[in-house]
């Protein structure tokens, strides 16, 4: 059936209610919603992006009093993060609650927990009246979806509605940290830096510094944010003249980045700042499909901030 499109918070609760998914706008991307104890709607969501079953969602909660439904215990380090960051961009790894089903965790006995701050997203998870498992509402692989048309895009007819919203601020999906174990864990990066979370807890670490440990994010192993372009990182400060080199079927190639290349491209976007290139790079990789783009050439940028974040998805992308 055709995907119902709606500007209301409560319509669209609605079709959470009868067992329904609904993806929504949030701060960060635009989320894939299904009642968290309904398993048969989570099961339409892995089937509706034909996601892995291996990958564990992110709880999204409307208000902290919804912790206890979904977390079995909130450590001290967790109650930190949760007292500076939440609502916001941050995803929390905790121990679940006993009748959060395992489908939703992919079978893990932790799950993510989040809180977004957009206000759509409060009114949408409030009038729901339950957590929602709520992962990025695009096809698995394919570059996130920052705006309900990109939504629509991927999955007109495979989803029964759309809140639709604004495109998302941050344009990153959240910081992913796992808070089950003795010091805090960095397992995805997003605009919630590392510098800023070792400004609550100073002992926090990424994940990399440990190689011995199994995977905790299964989800970081599959392939991820890729465009059918071939996306190629270039450092400008050291690799200009090489690039206007590998420019040879310019007619079929596009840039984004901070400064302006000195070559013809089909398809160019300048950003203002890091902010904005980490706000649009995931619909400008959109823009290159729809336009038949061979080669995105995307510039590298320094790795602080949200910059860490940036480099994270572009190396992905690129290693596809
Ligand atoms: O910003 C976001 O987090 C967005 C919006 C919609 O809220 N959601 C999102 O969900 O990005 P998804 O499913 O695309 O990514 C979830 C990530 C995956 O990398 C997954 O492996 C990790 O979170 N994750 C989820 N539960 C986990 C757990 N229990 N332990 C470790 N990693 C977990
Ligand atoms: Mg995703």
């Amino acid at each position: 059936m055709q995907t119902v499109l709606t500007e209301s918070p409560a319509d669209a609760a609605d079709f959470i209610k009868l067992g329904g998914i609904v993806a929504f706008p949030t701060e960060t991307v635009y989320g894939l919603g299904a009642d968290i104890f309904n398993e048969a709607a989570i099961a339409k969501v892995f089937e509706a992006k034909q996601r892995p079953a291996d990958n564990p969602f992110i709880a999204h909660i409307g208000g902290l009093e919804q912790i206890g439904q979904v977390a079995a215990e909130i450590p001290d380090n967790a109650q930190k993060f949760i007292e500076d960051f939440f609502p916001g961009p941050l995803t929390l790894v905790l121990r679940k609650a006993n009748d959060v089903p395992l489908i939703a965790t992919a079978g893990l006995d932790t799950i993510g927990v989040r809180m977004p701050r957009n206000p759509i997203a409060s009114e949408f998870l409030n009038a729901c009246a339950t957590p929602l498992v709520a992962p990025s509402a695009n096809i698995s692989g394919k570059p996130s979806p920052t705006s309900w048309q990109a939504v629509f895009e991927d999955l007109n007819y495979r989803i029964d509605c759309i809140l639709q919203g604004e495109s998302t601020e941050i344009g990153l999906e959240s910081t992913v940290v796992d808070c089950t174990g003795s010091v805090p864990i960095l397992l995805r990066f997003g605009s919630i830096s590392l510098a800023m979370l070792r400004s609550i807890v100073p002992e926090t670490r990424t994940y990399h510094a440990e190689v011995n440990e199994a995977p905790r994010s299964p989800g970081l192993k599959h392939r991820h944010y890729a465009p059918n372009a071939k996306v190629v990182l270039i450092d400008f400060k050291s690799e200009i003249s090489n690039f206007e080199l590998q420019i040879s079927d310019s007619g079929r190639n596009a840039f984004i980045g901070i400064h302006e290349p000195d070559t013809d491209l089909k398809l160019r976007k300048i950003c203002g700042s890091v902010k904005e290139y980490a706000a649009t790079f995931f619909e400008f990789f959109r823009e290159c499909d729809r336009r038949n783009i061979k080669t995105i050439y995307c510039e590298t940028v320094d790795e602080t901030g949200i910059g860490a974040a940036l480099m994270d998805r572009l190396r992905r992308a690129e290693a596809r």
